[in-house]
């Protein structure tokens, strides 16, 4: 089912479809959010925003580190790919470092440890990992090399691209890709990124919401390079208490974003590609 018989494997996808159907959600999309999703989500320890693939892109986790502020969310998790891209790595890194308190590595952050793992990127990818590598702080270097692959957190596992093989980034984008990867957790949830398209897929793969007794594998999508079709920054934000998920998505300055890159003399692709959303 979908469409992942085009995507190419460690490349950048093209063109993507949607991979599961769109969740239902009263605040997806709806940012700012609506009074009674503020009265919902105040005052309890039990929220948890999960962020992935921010891409070095410092105005739109800015953005969405305002958004938790308001929310008085404090406990973040990040699925990796803090760089790579964008024009503000150091920023980044050192945001990330401050602020999650979980964080794995992505493929993106392994690539501007050593640029040779940047060989199977598409040329703009190489271009950014290489100049990411070469304006890192030592410190910030030494903190990527220090993250793991995966982490079995409270709330569930957390992992870049897939939970099955964490090392070899396959991409989880259709329902046969997500079938086997539930033997390879054992948490209630398991949370990816890589893709950059956020879905939610219930254990069943029938069910596209999260649902108690039913696990599920969910993509929170990408905060700083969306890819589908939708340009406004993505992240997941779960209520273990309640048991609920949203897919939050705002505006942020894609413009300071946009010029942050063509500044850093990184491709003029990489900038225009965050107004598509692809
Ligand atoms: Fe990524």
């Amino acid at each position: 089912m979908y469409f992942s018989t085009h995507l190419a494997r460690f490349s950048i996808p093209d063109v993507l479809v949607p991979p599961f159907p769109e969740t239902p959600s009263p605040v997806a999309n709806k940012f700012p959010l609506p009074p009674l999703f503020f009265f919902r989500y105040l005052g309890s320890d039990m929220k948890i925003a999960i962020l992935s693939d921010i891409h070095s892109n410092l105005e739109a986790l800015l953005k969405t580190f305002t958004i938790l502020d308001d929310l008085r969310i404090e406990e973040i998790y990040c699925l990796g790919d803090i760089v790579g891209y964008g024009g503000s790595p150091n920023e980044c890194v050192n945001l990330i470092r401050k602020r999650a308190s979980r964080c794995v590595l992505g493929n993106h952050d392994l690539a501007a440890i050593d640029t040779s793992h940047a060989s199977y990127f598409t040329k703009p990818g190489r271009i950014a990992a290489e100049w990411t590598h070469e304006v890192l702080t030592s410190q910030n270097l030494d903190y990527l090399s220090s993250l793991p692959y995966r982490l079995d957190t409270e709330f569930g596992t957390i992992v870049h691209a897939n939970p099955a093989r964490p090392e070899e980034w396959e991409y989880i984008v259709s329902l046969e890709d997500a079938e086997p990867q539930f033997a390879h957790f054992t948490t209630p949830l398991c949370f990816i990124g890589h893709s950059h398209i956020p879905f939610v897929c219930g254990e069943d793969r029938k069910t596209f919401v999260l649902k108690k007794g039913l696990r599920a594998l969910i993509n929170v999508g990408s905060v700083g390079q969306p890819r589908d079709h939708d340009p406004r920054l993505s992240f997941g934000l779960l209520d273990s208490d309640s048991w609920t998920y949203e897919n939050i998505r705002a505006e942020y300055d894609i413009r300071g974003a946009a010029q942050a890159i063509i500044e850093n003399g990184l491709p003029q692709f990489l900038a225009d590609r965050l107004f598509r959303g692809v």
